[in-house]
């Protein structure tokens, strides 16, 4: 019997993660199945342990359950600690299950393998301080930034965070208002382009050769794509970091890292044919 593997969340129709490891399985032969799974609000934990019983042997998780995710973990990768949320869970041979947090190092292989964008001695400027953002930080610092700013909404939050991982790097935290330096790129992290709305910016965000990146994706440019791209600046949106993330978790599960961009490919042109 093919290994069973899935992704959980509320609401989960939407979700693109069965095509993306179905694509991966394809691609590297691997015998496995890939479903996705709706779990009522108030039984994610039931619903993720009964898959486990009878047999499953990884879970993707999304919203709302990364935090949920991260509670019902024996073990917890230094990315999902770091990151206080799981969006990977592995059945390990023992029963215990690996909690690991895969969107970082997604979003990081998006930026530097497939767009070609270093991270290394660039000033970088992260907008947002909630889940995303959080999970994003500590595979941002390993590329070693020159400087890496956290710029939020509400400023205290964004100075916290700063405050909790400054040991691995260096970061600040302050206001989207107070933002006067220049950033050679800038990622919004931020639940904005969920709503379809952009952050309040201040002009002249960018360095000569800035470059803007969105986590969220959709079918067109999000409004922060849209923004950056009217003012010249090279943008792209997540879908690449979500293709990342996939991949990662897939390593992980089955020990074989798959050919990102084939998939990433297809699903833009797919995309793309929805939109029209
Ligand atoms: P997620 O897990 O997706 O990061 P979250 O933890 O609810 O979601 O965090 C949402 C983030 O988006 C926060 O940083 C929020 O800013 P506040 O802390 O000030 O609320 C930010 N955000 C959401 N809508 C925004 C908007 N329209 N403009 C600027 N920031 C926004």
């Amino acid at each position: 019997m093919s290994d069973r593997y899935a992704v959980v969340g509320n609401p989960i129709a939407h979700s693109l993660s069965p095509h993306i490891h179905c694509a991966f399985a394809e691609q590297t032969g691997e015998d496995l199945l890939y479903s996705k799974l709706l779990a009522p609000l108030d039984a994610f934990a039931e619903c993720a342990r009964t898959f486990f019983t009878e047999g499953g042997c990884g879970l993707n998780i999304t919203l709302p359950f990364k935090l949920e995710a991260l509670d019902l973990a024996d073990q917890l990768t230094d990315r999902a600690a770091a990151a206080g949320a799981v969006n990977t869970l592995l059945c390990q041979e023992d029963g215990r299950l690996l909690g690991d947090n895969t969107d970082g190092a997604g979003l990081v292989a998006d930026l530097c393998r497939n767009l070609g964008w270093g991270i290394r001695d660039k000033r970088v400027l992260l907008i947002g301080a909630g889940g995303a953002a959080r999970g994003a930080l500590l595979p941002l610092l390993a590329e070693q930034p020159a400087h890496l700013h956290l710029a939020n909404r509400t400023a205290i939050k964004a100075e916290q965070l700063a405050d909790d991982f400054s040991r691995y790097g260096d970061l600040s935290g302050g206001g989207l208002q107070g933002l006067r330096s220049r950033f050679d790129l800038v990622i919004n992290a931020t639940a904005a382009s969920l709503d379809n709305t952009l952050p309040t910016l201040p002009e002249q965000l960018f360095t000569a050769g800035g470059k803007a990146y969105d986590m969220v994706y959709a079918a067109g440019p999000t409004p922060f794509v849209h923004w950056a791209r009217t003012q010249g600046v090279p943008a792209s949106d997540g879908l690449g970091m979500l293709v990342g993330q996939a991949a990662e978790s897939f390593y992980l599960w089955r020990g074989v890292y798959p050919q990102v961009a084939p998939v990433l490919t297809q699903l833009r042109r797919e995309l793309g044919k929805k939109k029209n």
